[in-house]
C-alpha cells in the first residue's frame, strides 16, 4: 500500500541558465514523481540535466541558473500520530536560503554526491561533520550526535567507526570517504536519498560494496532513491523505475525491466546498445558508438524532437518540425516519440 504513496511530483520544470553567450535551457519541461521506498533510476548522456535536476529538487542551481518554470510537489506524511496526513510542499516556491527548505535539504531529502572530497570539508574531522549534520536536524546534545554519527558509520560499513570518526577527509580512502558521505545523509532519516553518481570517482571493487552497501540501506530503512548514473549496468542493478532524459526531457519512462527488453525510443535503444558492463570503467565522456553525432550545444536545442538529428528512425518533414508528444504505450510506460502515435 504505501509504496503507491506519491512522494515527489517533478512537473513540468524548466531550469535555465543565463549566461552571456546565450541561455542554456538545463531542464526544458522534466516530468516524472518518485513514490515512498521506490528506487528511480536517472540516466542519459553526459550534459542531459541529471545534476540540475537534482540540483533544482534540493534548491542549490548554481547562479546564473533559475527555476523558470513548473513544480516539484515533495508530499510528507505529517509528523503526527495521524499518519493518514500528508503535508504537501512546492518546493519551487520555497526561498533557496529560507528556514523551509533548509529543514527539508539534508533532513527529509538527503544528497550523496559523485566526489565527496569536494562536498566535505578538508579541515574538519568526518565525525564533526556528521555532528553538526545531526545537531542541525534533531534535538540532541552533541554527546548523543556522536554516539549516533558513530552509530551511523558502524551502519554503512566504516571500519572502526569510533576510531574512524575523528579522522580527517584525506586521511580516508575514497570508498570510506563515500561510506562517511552516505552516513551523513542517512543521519536524519530521509525519506528521499538522492544518490548523484556517487561511485563515478571509486574503483571497481570499492564501487560494487557501495552499491551493495546503498541496496541494504534500501531495504532495511525502506526510503526512496533517485539514482543517478550514465551506467546502464548499475541501472539495471539498482533500480525499479527509470526515466531516460534526453537534453533537459524526460524521453521514455518504464519500469526496469521493460527499458531493458522492451525499450521504444530509439535514444534508449541507442543507449542500450552501448551498456558499459558492471565493473568496467567507463569515461563519462565515452561516446555512445551506437549513436551518430554527438549531443548538440546546449544553447540551441534542435526543432522538433531535441534527438532527431542523431535518431536513425527519423521521419523528415515530422521529427525536424513537431516536438513529440508524450505518449502512453503501456502501464507507466511512456516515450516521447511520434513512432508511437
Ligand atoms: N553552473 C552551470 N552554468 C552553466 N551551465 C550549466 C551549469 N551547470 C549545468 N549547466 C548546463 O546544464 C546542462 C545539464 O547539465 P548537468 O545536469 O550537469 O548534466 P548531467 O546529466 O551530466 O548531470 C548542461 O548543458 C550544462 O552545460
Ligand atoms: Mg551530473
Amino acid at each position: 500500500m504505501e509504496n503507491n504513496h506519491l512522494l515527489l511530483e517533478v512537473k513540468n520544470l524548466k531550469t535555465h541558465f543565463f549566461l552571456d553567450e546565450g541561455t542554456v535551457r538545463a531542464l526544458d519541461g522534466v516530468d516524472f514523481v518518485i513514490k515512498r521506498g521506490q528506487t528511480l533510476g536517472v540516466v542519459g548522456e553526459s550534459g542531459c540535466g541529471k545534476s540540475v535536476t537534482a540540483r533544482s529538487i534540493l534548491r542549490i542551481v548554481p547562479q546564473p541558473g533559475r527555476i523558470v518554470d513548473g513544480e516539484i510537489m515533495l508530499y510528507l506524511p505529517a509528523q503526527s500520530n495521524h499518519s493518514t496526513l500528508t503535508n504537501v510542499v512546492n518546493l519551487t516556491r520555497l526561498n533557496p536560503r529560507g528556514t523551509q527548505i533548509r529543514s527539508i535539504r539534508g533532513c527529509r531529502i538527503a544528497l550523496v554526491p559523485q566526489e565527496p572530497m569536494t562536498s566535505l570539508s578538508p579541515v574538519h574531522t568526518l565525525g564533526n561533520q556528521i555532528v553538526e549534520a545531526i545537531v542541525l536536524h534533531q534535538e540532541v546534545s552533541q554527546a548523543e550526535a556522536r554516539e549516533k554519527a558513530i552509530y551511523m558509520l558502524d551502519l554503512v560499513g566504516m571500519p572502526q567507526p569510533s576510531r574512524t570518526i575523528d579522522r580527517y577527509p584525506h586521511e580516508l580512502s575514497g570508498g570510506m570517504r563515500q561510506r562517511g558521505m552516505i552516513a551523513m545523509a542517512l543521519s536524519c532519516h530521509p525519506s528521499l536519498l538522492i544518490a548523484d553518481e556517487p561511485t563515478t570517482a571509486l574503483d571497481v571493487t570499492t564501487e560494487a560494496q557501495i552499491l551493495k552497501l546503498m541496496q541494504r540501506l534500501q531495504q532495511e530503512l525502506g526510503m526512496a532513491i533517485m539514482f543517478i548514473t550514465h551506467n546502464l549496468g548499475v541501472v539495471a542493478r539498482m533500480t525499479e523505475h527509470v526515466i531516460v532524459m534526453y537534453m533537459g526531457k524526460v524521453v521514455e519512462e518504464a519500469d526496469v525491466d521493460t527499458i531493458f527488453h522492451n525499450p521504444k525510443h530509439p535514444y534508449t535503444q541507442a543507449l542500450l546498445k552501448s551498456i558499459p558492463r558492471l565493473g568496467q570503467r567507463t569515461r563519462e565522456r565515452r561516446r555512445l558508438e551506437s549513436i551518430s553525432g554527438s549531443v548538440p550545444d546546449p544553447y540551441s536545442i534542435p526543432k522538433g524532437c531535441s534527438f532527431h538529428p542523431r535518431c536513425s528512425q527519423r521521419i523528415v518533414g515530422l521529427c525536424d518540425q513537431e516536438e513529440p508528444p508524450n505518449i502512453e504505450i503501456g502501464p507507466g510506460h511512456k516515450t516521447r516519440c511520434v513512432l508511437y502515435r
